[in-house]
């Protein structure tokens, strides 16, 4: 059984004060008996205060992106080395950072592998531009993400995919939950070509995209389907919360 993921991209919001506000509201409601694996991803300065108020709590933290390099003269980056010693989690390839920041299928590989190597767990997110959904291309460009993201990178290892349609982030034009488990399925069933079934009935799979508390149980009550990638909506305690809620309302015990 594969337990229910609910993790909040905060993006470039929040300065500390909100930040820490956040963390603790959400410390104060969460109910750890609901079987929701929560995380959140915070921006990258906030995450060693931000580590420290979940110290001993259920709350997971994760960064929102890692530069693949070890070490060096790369100014402005941070290493999954560093961020090893605050987080477990990293999302990689974000839509956004594959958009602004030019982040390709190989260097999401070299990121992934540098996440990996230091136990972080990648959430590895891959999904379709409007343009791409609407040729009838979304199969053919996640499996192209899939497949070159993960080129060479050994099965044993903790891993999340996130399907985050371009085109439903920050829209408020969720994809339908239909919409959403095609295409899941046919992420586990890549994911069954390149490693194997037993590997790919055990990943965690997420949803990504106008999630709200109001869709989130459509979601999650879809077989391939287990969790969700929360960006705006991850912005209010309560919303967050109420999110969490519902996803506990459906999730697996
Ligand atoms: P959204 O963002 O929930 O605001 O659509 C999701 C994401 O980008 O991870």
């Amino acid at each position: 059984m594969i337990k229910t993921l609910i993790a909040a991209n905060w993006k470039m919001n929040t300065n500390f004060g909100e930040a820490q506000q956040l963390t603790r509201d959400l410390l104060s409601s969460i109910n750890d008996d609901a079987h929701v694996e929560t995380v959140i991803c915070p921006p990258f300065v906030y995450l060693q205060e931000i580590s420290k108020l979940l110290e001993g709590q259920s709350i997971k933290i994760g960064a929102q992106n890692v530069y693949f390099e070890e070490k060096g003269a790369y100014t402005g980056e941070i290493s999954s080395s560093m961020l090893s010693d605050f987080c477990e989690y990293v999302i990689i390839g974000h839509s956004e950072r594959r958009q602004f920041f030019g982040d390709t299928n190989e260097i999401v590989n070299k990121k992934l592998r540098s996440a990996i190597e230091h136990s972080l767990t990648p959430i590895l997110c891959v999904g379709e531009n409007l343009e791409e959904r609407e040729n009838g291309d979304a199969e053919h460009v996640v499996g192209a993400q899939l497949e070159e993201s993960l080129n060479n990178i050994e099965k044993t290892v903790n891993l999340v995919v996130a399907y985050e349609p371009v085109w439903a982030i920050g829209t408020g034009k969720a994809a339908t939950s239909d919409i959403a488990e095609d295409i899941m399925r046919f992420i586990r069933s890549k994911l069954a070509a390149i490693y194997d079934n037993t590997f790919a009935d055990n990943i965690t799979l997420l949803y990504g995209g106008s999630v709200t508390a109001d869709n989130v149980k459509d979601y999650l009550s879809q077989p391939n389907i287990n969790g969700a990638l929360v960006g705006g909506a991850s912005l209010d305690a309560q919303k967050f919360q109420d999110i969490i809620d519902k996803a506990g309302e459906v999730a697996p015990l």
